[in-house]
């Protein structure tokens, strides 16, 4: 079993009442869970700040009318390969797909990747969510 720790932060009551606030409306039943929660994301934060392994999801959406651009973007991925874990390809309708490729790897060379398929002529959108192994937090 994990050792527990408590500790106390003393606070401006106005930053106080306003996160009491925002993590009702989230649904938290408390603050040490929505505290928990922040140091999670901070952690993950720096681990795309290192040079350990990370994980993340990149999403595209595009035209595939768009001259060239399935070429392109296939391209990109194929000399990404060592990174990417699967990719899922849904057709939203006549003209857009939303093609979302799961990667892990070091966070430069997926960031790498994640602009080299943002950057292609045709992609309305794209993002990386940048999550973690969970190897390094708890
Ligand atoms: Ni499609």
């Amino acid at each position: 079993m994990r050792e527990l720790v408590r500790f106390g932060v003393s606070i401006d009551k106005g930053l106080s009442d306003k996160f009491d606030a925002l993590i009702k409306k989230k649904g938290y039943s408390n603050r040490s869970e929505a505290i928990r929660d922040l140091i999670r994301e901070y952690l993950v934060k720096k681990e795309w700040e290192g040079e350990d392994e990370v994980v993340g999801a990149i999403t595209l959406i595009y035209d595939h009318h768009r001259r060239e651009i399935l070429d392109k973007l296939t391209d990109i991925q194929h000399s990404f390969i060592h990174l990417i874990v699967s990719s899922q390809h849904v057709h939203l309708d006549h003209h857009n797909c939303l093609e979302i490729v799961a990667v892990k790897g070091l966070p430069k060379s997926v960031c790498d990747l994640a602009d080299k398929l943002k950057a292609v002529k045709g992609v309305k959108h794209s993002t990386l969510s940048m999550s973690t192994t969970g190897k390094q937090i708890v």
